[in-house]
This record gives structure tokens, C-alpha cells and sequence, in this order.
């Protein structure tokens, strides 16, 4: 069946990061579907992605400089490669931290340096944080890079305000994908039972929110921080408390 309704992305030139698979397989996607210009780029290869390492200064460079050529401008830009370690405070050595703060942290700037030249007011830039930004999450270099990633939000949300430009960041909990693939089980069972939905997400139900960040339905929204996690974070911890005394009661 044809889909009738307005495309929200029409003509808009989209950079996506870590779309090999995944979230940002699913985001480049649902963009393409609404219309987006969408380049789909990550540093392994993959079919219909560009090798773009975004720890690279060179390769956001290039892809700028193609990006200006091309089409002139850049609409929008999703920062969502993203690392994990699941290192805790006693093993985790400084090379980790750095590693995960590279790809984390100053990819996304690398991002917002290389491609704001390029953008006009109207330009949306998405950061992919995590459930870890909102808490005390074990897996410190990961953690404390998402933690990052929200400073380097509000910070960009208010120097490139000005120029129209808005910067907001996603906090997705539990999203089914082979990162989390490759955690423990009891890793996923504690995720749901501490999740008030009962269940984990799936990358489809991340991609929309993205599409409406870069959208003009989302023009006065910038420096907003958004959870997509079931509830996860909402609780602060009251869950286990609110379970146990229904389960006595
Ligand atoms: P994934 O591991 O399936 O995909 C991540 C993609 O990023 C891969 O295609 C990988 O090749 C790419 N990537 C890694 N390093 C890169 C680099 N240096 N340059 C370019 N691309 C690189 O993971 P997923 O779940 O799709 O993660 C997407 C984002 O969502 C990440 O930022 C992650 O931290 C975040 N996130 C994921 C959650 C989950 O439960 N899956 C929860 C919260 C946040």
C-alpha cells in the first residue's frame, strides 16, 4: 500500500554514524522513509555505508568536504556510534578510558566541528547517550563517557543556539542489539525486572524519536535530554522498593 503521508525529512541531507547495524542501521532507515538524503556511515564495513571512523579527524574532514560539494549543505547529523567496556572500577585500566572516551565522546565533536560549517538554522544534530548518563551504571568507562556526552550536548544546544542549530540528546535503556547481545544474561534479566514496561526495547522504537528530533516538528526543542527506556531511569532505584511491598501486601 502506498504511504500517503507527508514525508517529514523531504530533501534534508542526514549524516548518520555507526550505521552498519543496529540503531543506526534502524535510524538510517526510518530517514530514508521520510525522506532524508540519508549517509548511513561506519568504520567497519557494511552494504550501503560509507567507512567513516569517527575517532578520525581525516575522515570527517573528506566527508565534509564531499558533503560541500555535493549537496552544499548538511541538515542533520545523528552521532550514534558508540562503544562499550564493561570494565569495572577495579579492572578498568586508563587505556579504556581513553579508547571509550574517543569514540563516545570526541566523535561526536569531531562530528559537530566537521559538519556545522555546513549547516543552516533549521540543522539538527541527535547525540546517542544511554541509561548509563542517567545513573551510577557499573561499566565505568562507558558510563563516564555518556556522562560526557550530555556535557558536550548542553554545551553545543547553547553555542550553536544562536546560529539555529539544535543539539538534543536520547538516553535509549535496554535496546535489543548485538551490543547488548553480548552482555551476560543476568545482564538482561536485571534490565527488565528493574524496567516498569517488563520488557527490553527495540531499535524501532528508537529511530522514530530521531526522525522527530530532526524534523520541524521538533523546531523549538534543543538541549532537551529524552529517555527511551521503558522507565528505567524514572524510578531513581523505588522500583525493587514499590515491588517488594506489593508482593507483602
Ligand atoms: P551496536 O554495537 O550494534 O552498533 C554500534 C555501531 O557503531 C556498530 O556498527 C559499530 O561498528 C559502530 N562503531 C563503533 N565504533 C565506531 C567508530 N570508531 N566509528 C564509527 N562507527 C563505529 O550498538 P547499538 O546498540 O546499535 O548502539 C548504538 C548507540 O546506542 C551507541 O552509542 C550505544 O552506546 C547506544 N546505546 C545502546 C544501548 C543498547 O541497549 N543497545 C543502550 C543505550 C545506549
Amino acid at each position: 500500500m502506498t504511504d500517503l503521508r507527508p514525508k517529514r525529512l523531504l530533501g534534508k541531507v542526514v549524516v548518520v554514524t555507526g550505521a552498519a547495524r543496529g540503531q543506526g542501521a534502524a535510524e538510517a532507515e526510518a530517514l530514508t522513509r521520510e525522506g532524508a538524503r540519508v549517509i548511513a556511515t561506519d568504520v567497519t564495513e557494511a552494504p550501503g555505508c560509507r567507512r567513516l571512523d569517527v575517532t578520525s579527524e581525516k575522515d570527517w574532514a573528506q566527508l565534509a568536504a564531499d558533503l560541500r560539494e555535493t549537496y552544499g549543505q548538511v541538515h542533520g547529523l545523528v552521532n550514534n556510534a558508540g562503544v562499550t567496556w564493561r570494565a569495572r572500577i577495579d579492572d578498568v585500566r586508563p587505556e579504556d578510558m581513553a579508547r571509550v572516551h574517543a569514540v563516545n565522546v570526541t566523535g561526536p565533536l569531531l562530528g559537530i566541528q566537521h559538519l556545522v560549517p555546513l549547516m543552516l538554522p533549521g540543522s539538527s544534530i541527535v547525540n546517542v547517550g544511554s541509561s548509563a548518563a542517567l545513573t551510577g551504571h557499573y561499566p565505568v568507562a562507558y558510563t563516564a563517557s555518556k556522562w560526557a556526552l550530555r556535557g558536550l550536548s548542553r554545551t553545543a544546544a547553547m553555542e550553536l543556539g544562536p546560529r539555529g542549530i539544535r543539539v538534543n540528546i536520547i538516553h535509549p535503556g535496554f535496546i535489543e542489539t548485538d551490543m547488548t547481545a553480548s552482555a551476560a544474561p543476568a545482564f538482561r534479566e536485571a534490565n527488565v525486572r528493574e524496567t516498569p514496561l517488563g520488557r527490553t526495547g527495540t531499535v524501532d522504537e528508537i529511530a522514530p524519536l530521531v526522525t522527530f528530533l530532526l524534523s520541524d516538528d521538533a523546531s523549538f526543542i534543543t538541549g532537551a535530554e529524552i529517555p527511551v527506556d521503558g522507565g528505567l531511569t524514572a524510578h531513581g532505584g523505588a522500583k525493587p522498593i514499590s515491588d517488594v511491598l506489593r508482593a507483602d501486601a
